[in-house]
């Protein structure tokens, strides 16, 4: 994922822009840029590469005194990583540098070519520079083509652009892409896409609403349609690291709706799935996958087992890692082996890669973080984008790991034939609400607050669901145990009658997933079983059931994967209240690190 920072001050501008872009590393990148502005002067530099070499390219290079910076840090979407691409990119006296995706640039570019503009990139990005020019020609004054030029663009974008026509002005808008804004005493504007690179140096910051455009100055900050709202920012790392959350695990909840719009651009259109990271040589010959991961890992492999099966028709199976590796599994070279990993560091999962290839199978890494030792080892990489997720309990990185495999069964449904257009283009329909679902799904955090706390004793949970319900089952159950110390089980609604039923009684606590869109009457008739051995029933539904103690009303929704998606954030902040009322540190459970990269 793209990332842009931005600098108004006195201080070294480039090293500000560089360990800027240090920050947002986590983001992924493949080339960077900065450009630096004083007094009209504009020099840049970019490269491809890891920061280290936009640094050798610069050592040379210092400022003194007052000017202004804007740099990049690019994940290439339009053309390859190549200097040329990196950002920033210039016009005849402007730059700009852009996060997101400019959907109808190809447009823009043909008008702009049959006017005579010359282009140097295959990006999306540089067509803003050169309407900014055209546009700075036909308005009295520069914001007013900025805002002209920022009306013209369709999708998503945080843009800065800065022209040595305003030699000491930053011109910024939002929409869609993260942009925050920060400033402090000493009068220094910062620009980030995230507040790490602002901890530490803004004391203030305001978080863009989508549509805000506007400009700073060192003496001014402007912005429409509404003034922004700046909102102290902690100078302690840990404290703003929270941002005004109690916990990192409830901050990277809220955060879900954001990050999975991440996990989506450039990925997903109206009639298609693109993953540039998959070539049609690479996949040539398989026929079947394997899944391997570990814990909340393991949980989004075996959602996406129900769909692959279901739309792309490819057989797939799902391995947990420490298991697998001390099998003999049996594995042939038409299969292509997937792990999952939120760090990239976990030493089963690693080690299970490890074994595909040293049996020749092609290996891909779905992860969240790049140049860890599992993206290095694979063949190929989906990175997640869900940003560092500092909470022990997974919540964000569980959301885009299902996100990507959603797309991946969908990608691979539409090589081979399995869905038809009209079926392909629903699916995308449905996935592109997906963030809007998340946001609505936080509604219900007042309910579970105030429901948490009957839930705090009993001699234990059992999260119930069917099909990819029962995945969401075992997830919702290891939050609750990890952080509540609370003994929860997930099990597929339909076998408590073999058995886990001689447990119910008014102190076992069934916590059942009872979407409308799949199997409902079956998952119906579990509960009834359970309830009329006086289990306590907390249902999470968008249909009232009369037969639960408790109640949790989602969303109506028409695809399963909608329900999905709002049902994990109900668990997760169910999980995340009880455990709290408990008096637990989500954050840093007992007995449990981050990721466990030593056996
Ligand atoms: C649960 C959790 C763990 C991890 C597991 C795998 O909330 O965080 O179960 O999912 O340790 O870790 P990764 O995904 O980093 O390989």
């Amino acid at each position: 994922m793209c990332g842009i920072v931005g600098y108004i001050g006195d201080r070294e501008i480039k090293k500000q822009l560089i360990d800027g872009l240090r920050e947002l590393e986590y983001r992924g990148y493949d080339s960077a840029g900065i450009a630096v502005m004083q007094e009209g002067n504009i020099s840049t530099f970019k490269a491809v590469g890891k920061l280290a070499n936009l640094e050798g390219k610069t050592k040379d290079f210092r400022t003194e005194g007052m000017g202004v910076g804007i740099g990049h840090t690019r994940w290439a979407t339009h053309g390859k990583p190549t200097e040329l691409n990196a950002h920033p990119h210039m016009g005849e006296y402007s730059y700009v540098v852009h996060n997101g995706i400019i959907e109808n640039y190809r447009e823009i570019k043909e008008m702009l070519e049959e006017l005579g503009v010359r282009f140097l990139s295959q990006t999306d990005t540089e067509v803003i520079v050169h309407l900014f020019e055209k546009e700075a020609e036909r308005h009295a004054d520069l914001f007013s083509a900025f805002k002209a030029t920022i009306d013209q663009l369709d999708g998503a974008y945080a843009v800065l652009l800065v022209t040595q026509k305003a030699p000491d002005t930053v011109f910024f808008a939002r929409k869609g892409s993260p942009m925050i804004i920060g400033r402090n005493k000493e009068g220094e504007v910062f620009f980030a896409s995230s507040d790490a690179p602002l901890i530490g140096e803004a004391t203030e910051v305001a978080y863009m609403e989508d549509g805000t455009v506007g400009y700073a100055t060192p003496e001014k900050i402007y912005a429409e349609p509404d003034e922004l709202l700046f909102v102290p920012l902690a100078g302690d790392k840990l404290t703003a690291q929270k941002g005004g959350y109690r916990f990192f695990m409830e901050k990277e909840i809220y955060e879900q709706y954001d990050v999975i719009g991440d996990t989506m651009i450039g990925r997903v259109l109206d009639d298609d799935i693109v993953f540039e990271e998959l070539d049609d040589a690479f996949l040539e010959g398989i026929t079947r996958i394997k899944l391997c991961a570990c814990g909340t890992s393991y949980h989004a492999a075996l959602t996406s087992s129900y769909l692959f099966e279901r739309m792309a028709k490819m057989p797939v199976n799902v391995e947990i890692a420490s298991e697998f590796r001390y099998k003999e599994p049996l594995l042939t070279d038409d299969t292509l082996f997937v792990v999952i990993s939120q760090s990239g560091e976990t030493a089963d999962t690693l080690e299970a890669l490890r074994m595909a290839k040293e049996a020749g199978l092609k290996t891909l890494a779905i992860c969240n973080v790049d140049n860890s030792s599992i993206v290095r080892l694979a063949d190929a990489t989906i990175l997640t984008r869900a940003g560092i997720e500092k909470g022990v309990a997974s919540t964000k990185a569980f959301a885009t790991q299902v996100m990507v495999l959603w797309m991946l069964t969908l990608f691979f449904a539409k090589k081979r034939g399995t869905v038809t257009d009209a079926t392909m283009r629903d699916e995308l329909r449905y996935m592109s609400y997906v963030p809007k679902v998340l946001q609505k799904s936080l509604e219900v955090h007042e309910k579970c607050k105030r429901l948490s706390k009957r839930y705090l004793h009993g001699h234990g949970f059992f999260f119930i669901g069917r099909d990819i319900f029962f995945p969401l089952a075992l997830e919702g159950a290891l939050k609750l145990k990890e952080i509540s110390y609370l003994h929860a089980e997930g099990y597929p609604a339909g076998e408590m009658k073999h058995g886990p039923i001689a447990l119910a009684d008014a102190e076992l606590f069934t916590i059942a997933l009872m979407p409308k869109t799949l199997l409902y009457d079956k998952t119906k008739s579990n509960v009834e079983e359970l309830s009329a051995r006086d289990s306590t029933i907390l249902a999470i539904s968008p249909e009232m059931f009369d037969l639960a103690d408790d109640f949790i009303l989602t969303h109506p929704h028409k695809h399963p994967m909608l329900e999905f998606f709002e049902m994990m954030v109900v668990e997760q902040l169910l999980s995340m209240e009880i455990a709290i009322r408990l008096g637990n540190d989500v954050d840093m459970p007992r007995n449990l690190a981050k990721s466990v990269t030593v056996e």
